[in-house]
């Protein structure tokens, strides 16, 4: 908690984990998306154009999941800091929108936001009933969420600031993560602080950061939240 007191600059990287405390799953854990099924299948700009079957079902399963979610005390704890100038900005690499839901003003969403949709031909955004009902676009085009797909470059407008901040940083807070998906993985490395894991199991790569706390995200945040509250409402 010193080191957040004390630090000029906090980036926060976010990963799936992050969200699975308010009823979404993860991509690789044993219950994860990516366990039973193959993310190239359905995530990726092949199954847009040949697979639009599978890609809509995929997509519409998890709009059905986000419908029911909503923040947890982990996400409200980020905000919070951010509010008392303790955190700089929260780079995600979800696409729930469960952090600027909490509050969190500063976010850097990485892989796009699954709330937003837009025609994949002509770029037109269109609303959500759009892409529900699997109507075309009037340019004839298949209407997607606006997230990044396998094939699919980062938003320059989300990572370019990501990298610029984080790169400035004094602590990089990377929470449920496994840190297998790059560019976004490259992140934390990319500090000139200190860095801190927090993730329910200990992975590989976890030794290269200077703290790692093994618990739940919202568990550890709430807890730390507590304490942060007590001194920076001093
Ligand atoms: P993963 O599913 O790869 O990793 C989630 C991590 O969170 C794992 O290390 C879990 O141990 C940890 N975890 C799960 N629940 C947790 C909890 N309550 N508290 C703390 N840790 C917890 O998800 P990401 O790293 O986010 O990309 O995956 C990165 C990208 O891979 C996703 O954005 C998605 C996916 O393919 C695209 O779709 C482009």
């Amino acid at each position: 908690m010193n080191w957040i007191l004390t630090s000029g600059s906090t980036v926060v990287l976010t990963g799936a984990g992050m969200s699975t405390e308010s009823s979404l799953p993860d991509f690789r854990s044993k219950e994860g998306w990516w366990k039973n099924i193959d993310p190239r299948t359905v995530a990726s700009t092949e199954a847009l154009s040949h697979h639009y079957d599978l890609f809509h079902s995929f997509y519409k399963a998890r709009l059905d999941n986000l419908d029911q979610a909503s923040p947890h005390n982990g996400h409200r704890a980020l905000a919070n800091w951010e509010k008392y100038g303790r955190i700089d900005a929260v780079a995600t690499q979800n696409v729930d929108g469960l952090h600027q839901a909490a509050g969190s003003q500063t976010v850097y969403e990485l892989h796009g936001s699954i709330r937003r949709f837009r025609c994949h031909q002509c770029g037109e955004e269109l609303p959500r009933s759009t892409f529900i009902e699997k109507e075309a676009c009037s340019c004839g085009g298949r209407i997607r969420p606006g997230v990044v797909l396998f094939g699919e470059m980062l938003p320059a407008e989300a990572w370019e600031p990501a990298m610029e901040k984080m790169e400035r940083s004094d602590l990089s807070i990377v929470i449920g993560t496994s840190l297998e998906v790059y560019p976004a993985n490259q992140l934390p490395a990319v500090t000139r602080g200190r860095t801190a894991y927090i993730n329910k199991d200990i992975q590989t790569g976890a030794g290269d950061f200077d703290l790692v706390i093994r618990g739940n995200a919202g568990e550890v945040l709430t807890t730390m939240n507590t304490y942060m509250d007590e001194v920076l409402m001093e």
